[in-house]
């Protein structure tokens, strides 16, 4: 029963869900991340996260986790920060992403949490603009 439990959590969240490997492999895809990202989760198993974002950071992303991974130094585990996604169709979007590390039978897991900002942005320009 609790693995079906955790799957209508994890199903039934407003935010993107995604669970990478140490080397950025996609292993986990909710319902939420199909959404905003445009992807059925099965196009996306198995393969990088890296195509989730545009340029610089898709390319860049791999060293990002070997630079985590030789230093241990924590950049946005545990503290969260603003980027840019790619959907499927190529447009780009603001996000908030957290990431938390943890352990399954000895292999190293990242959990990503997605948000669309998108709206908050855009309030936050008007408000920036607004006479
Ligand atoms: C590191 C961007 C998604 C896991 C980074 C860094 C950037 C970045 C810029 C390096 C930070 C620095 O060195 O200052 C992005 C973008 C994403 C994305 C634009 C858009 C989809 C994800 C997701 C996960 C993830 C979904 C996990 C499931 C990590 C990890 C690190 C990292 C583990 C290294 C640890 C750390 O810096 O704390 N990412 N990322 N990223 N990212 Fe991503």
């Amino acid at each position: 029963h609790a693995e079906a439990r955790y799957r209508a959590i994890v199903d039934t969240a407003v935010d993107a869900i995604v669970v990478i490997d140490r080397i950025g492999t996609l292993h986990s895809f909710n319902r939420a991340a199909e959404r905003i990202f445009g992807y059925a989760a099965e196009e996306v198993m198995g393969r990088n996260v890296s195509m989730l974002m545009p340029d610089p950071d898709r390319s860049a992303h791999d060293g990002y986790l070997k630079r985590y991974h030789r230093t241990g130094e924590r950049r946005i585990i545990g503290i969260g920060r603003e980027v840019t996604g790619q959907r499927k169709d190529g447009s780009v979007f603001p996000l908030e992403l957290s990431v938390a590390e943890w352990k399954a039978d000895g292999e190293v897991r990242f959990t990503g949490i997605v948000r669309d900002i998108t709206a908050r942005r855009t309030a936050a320009e008007a408000l920036l603009t607004a006479k």
